[in-house]
């Protein structure tokens, strides 16, 4: 290579790690840096895989036009407190998730603790929401008001 490649090659290099970086729109668990959100985000993937899972899949995908997928979804990243009442209470009637329509009713879910909406809440927002973000139980608490 010429000087002149190389050069091209060293200024282009970062940008493409940059674009595979926000092409990948996931964050993993490994890679969460504060430990409690670490701590909240494993207890809420054990959670999220008895609760959870059998209807938005283990990836998050969802289910074809019955259940919406929490990985890549606009409307999960618009509102976190929405979502912890969804979580809570269920959810009912026609919603659009990234403009496809899904109404089909989900359960309500009365047996979660607070902590555990906390810690399931930590895990879907770090690994499909914005990144790395700690839900604690007091935000909880006051968003199920
Ligand atoms: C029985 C299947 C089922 C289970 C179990 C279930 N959901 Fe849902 N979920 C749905 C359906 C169906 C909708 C869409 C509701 C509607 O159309 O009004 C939905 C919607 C959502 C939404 C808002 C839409 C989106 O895609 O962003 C979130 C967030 C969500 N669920 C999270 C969860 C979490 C977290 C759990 C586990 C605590 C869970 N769900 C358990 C079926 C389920």
């Amino acid at each position: 290579m010429n000087w002149k490649a190389k050069w091209l090659a060293g200024l282009l290099f970062p940008f493409l790690l940059l674009a595979c970086q926000s092409a990948e729109k996931e964050t993993s668990i490994n890679s969460i840096q504060d430990l409690k959100t670490k701590q909240y985000a494993v207890a809420g993937q054990v959670l999220y895989a008895a609760h959870c899972a059998n209807c938005h899949q283990e990836d998050g995908s969802g289910l074809g036009m019955l259940i919406p997928p929490l990985k890549d979804s606009d409307y999960l990243k618009v509102d976190i407190a929405r979502s912890v009442r969804i979580i809570r209470y269920g959810l009912k009637g026609e919603i659009l998730v990234n403009g496809k329509e899904y109404n089909q009713p989900m359960p309500a879910n009365p047996i979660l603790k607070p902590i555990e909406i906390a810690q399931i809440a930590t895990y879907i927002h770090t690994k499909w929401g914005k990144g790395e973000i700690l839900i604690p139980i007091d935000s909880v608490n006051a968003y199920l008001k």
